[in-house]
């Protein structure tokens, strides 16, 4: 089934919320000795929140890029010779973020009426950065880093989805399926636009690009922190037993930043394995030790 079909089916969809959204070792908590005392239904409800995160980040990178980096490309006649990718790019992912907002109105119809993202908030200052960069490929061609090892990551997310499918919610299962099937060009649009922005850029644009990579990745991509924090605030009315151990729920997931096996969930080389070896492979980011080492290539 194709997505604008899929997305439409799911307007009338039941969700099976007796199910897991996501296999476990997809969400933090998996990785904290905390999360082994929780009982089934407070797992169940950990894991069908972190789900909808799964959803949201979707909706926000995916419609992200489509209006703030695609979009200005294809603007701009100085890049005609990539506009032929980007409007099938644009189009797919534009579908993708609405394919996935529908999905969580589907889960939670009460949580998403009004708005389709509840845990990923972002200050209008950070926003207006990442659409500052985002529309200056050309200065700021770390962000097509970012995407690469987003859509290598999310290709594997929906993979351990299907394998996982007999325990999880069916909906969740054939939207991650549909996406996987769609997404099949994406690495060849990724790699274009690295082409054109980062290996045909300046080698001083390069290198500063690489320090910008690297702090934006560590801050935002890495150690869970505000919306992971969301997540436990609301799971915490449904088991409010819990709210005494508020702050060492929050620690817990805070002391991932160096927890090595979490970190090798999140870009482990089972997990991107082509952008790691790409990122290994560029000079700029071979001066770039601590991101290395973060990404345990050191
Ligand atoms: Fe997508
Ligand atoms: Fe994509």
């Amino acid at each position: 089934m194709g997505v604008a079909e899929l997305t439409k089916r799911l307007g009338e969809a039941k969700p099976d919320m007796t199910r897991f959204l996501v296999p476990e070792s997809f969400t933090p908590f998996y990785f904290t000795p905390i999360y082994h005392e929780f009982t089934r239904a407070e797992k169940l409800r950990y894991n069908q929140l972190f789900g909808l995160v799964y959803n949201e980040q979707f909706v926000f990178y995916e419609s992200t890029l489509s209006r703030y980096l695609l979009t200005p490309v294809l603007e701009n006649n100085r890049y005609a010779s990539l506009h032929g990718i980007i409007r099938e790019f644009r189009a797919d992912e534009m579908q993708h973020a609405e394919l996935f907002s529908t999905l969580n109105r589907c889960i939670d119809p009460i949580l998403y009426a009004n708005s389709n993202l509840n845990f990923i908030q972002l200050p209008a200052a950070v926003h207006a950065m990442w659409r500052f960069f985002a529309g200056r490929p050309e200065w700021f061609p770390f962000i097509l880093w970012l995407i690469a090892v987003l859509e290598e990551r999310a290709a594997y997310l929906s993979r351990g989805i299907i394998k996982e499918r007999d325990r999880l919610e069916p909906l969740m299962v054939e939207v991650y399926q549909a996406h996987l099937a769609d997404e099949s060009n994406h690495f060849d649009y990724d790699e274009a636009l690295l082409d054109r922005f980062w290996y045909d850029n300046r080698s001083w644009v390069r290198s500063v690009n690489a320090w910008i990579f690297q702090h934006v990745f560590t801050e935002y991509f890495t150690t869970p922190k505000r919306t992971a924090l969301r997540v436990v605030d609301k799971w915490l009315e449904a088991f409010p037993h819990w709210c005494s151990r508020r702050q060492e729920l929050h620690d817990a997931l805070c002391k991932l930043d160096d927890d090595s096996d979490y970190i090798k969930s999140l870009y482990g080389p089972d997990v991107i394995p082509n952008a790691r070896s790409q990122l290994a492979a560029q000079p700029e980011f071979q001066r770039r030790q601590s991101l290395l080492c973060l990404l345990g290539i050191c």
